[in-house]
């Protein structure tokens, strides 16, 4: 089957770099983004410039994060976390690639800097001029009393979740350490991620052009499957379940 198969890559690999997406947050009660009920099924994502521009894109963009904050707050790694934290332990996985923002990663047991977060991060808030870290709690309460997103107590520019939005500059070392793990494993395992949104969606196919094997995990078609080596059309945490070693 194709989970023994998964094995037995997973056995013969030194170097195994996951690549991960919404899919693998969904058992953790996080709604992914173009499944049904998908985030963007539901709401129009709002471009970076126009966060940038108007005060009330500032102001929903927050308003719909707020109203997200119990999901975030509650949610625990799933199986197909632990199952990459404990593939982390034994020394196969160097560091996981996720274009994910919900911080599951790092509460499985990777160390922050084995997370690369191509997308950013939405359990704290930055200033988009001079890059101050702000709290939630902070930028709830400042919305609470001036009924208005806030903007940066030092340089006075708006202050976002610290994620990359559509439009947004991507991480520059986040994208160089992304390119890196993913022109030297030996396999590259993408799970939960329909792999339409680039440049995100490149790492794949740039691990197999330079020698890795590719295995794409999703319970749906993806972009991608034809150039795969194996698809596993099939939940993740029944997938990766297996895998988990406490
Ligand atoms: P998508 O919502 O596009 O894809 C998630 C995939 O996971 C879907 O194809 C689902 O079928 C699959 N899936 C969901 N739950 C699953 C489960 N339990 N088992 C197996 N498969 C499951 O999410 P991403 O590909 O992560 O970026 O989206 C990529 C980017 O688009 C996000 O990082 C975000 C979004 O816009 C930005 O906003 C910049
Ligand atoms: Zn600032």
């Amino acid at each position: 089957s194709g989970v023994e198969r998964l094995g037995d890559m997973i056995a013969e690999a030194n170097t195994i770099v996951p690549f991960t997406g919404a899919g693998i947050s969904t058992e953790c009660g996080i709604p992914d983004f173009r499944s049904p009920g998908g985030l963007w099924t539901r709401n129009r994502p709002i471009p970076f410039d126009e966060f940038v521009a108007s005060q009330d894109a500032r102001d929903e963009s927050w308003r719909r994060r707020f109203a997200m904050e119990d999901t975030f707050a509650a949610a625990k790694p799933g199986r197909g976390h632990r199952a990459l934290a404990s593939l982390h332990r034994a020394g196969k996985v160097p560091a996981v690639i996720t274009q994910n923002i919900d911080n599951l990663h790092q509460a499985s047991g990777f160390a922050s800097d084995c997370v690369i977060e191509l997308h950013g991060n939405t359990t704290y808030a930055r200033c988009i001029g001079c890059g101050q870290a702000y709290q939630l709690d902070w930028v709830k309460r400042r919305f609470d009393k001036d009924g208005a997103a806030p903007n940066c107590t030092v340089c006075d520019e708006p202050v976002k979740t610290a994620t990359i939005s559509f439009g947004q500059a991507m991480p520059e070392d986040e994208m160089q350490r992304a390119t890196e793990l993913s022109q030297h494993c030996d396999l590259f395992i993408a799970i939960g991620s329909s792999l339409v949104v680039w440049p995100a969606a490149g790492f794949p196919m740039m691990a197999k052009n330079a020698g890795a094997r590719l295995v794409i995990i999703n319970r749906e078609p993806t972009e991608q499957d034809d150039i795969a080596d194996l698809v596993i059309r099939h939940d993740i945490g029944e997938t990766l379940g297996p895998f988990v070693r406490n």
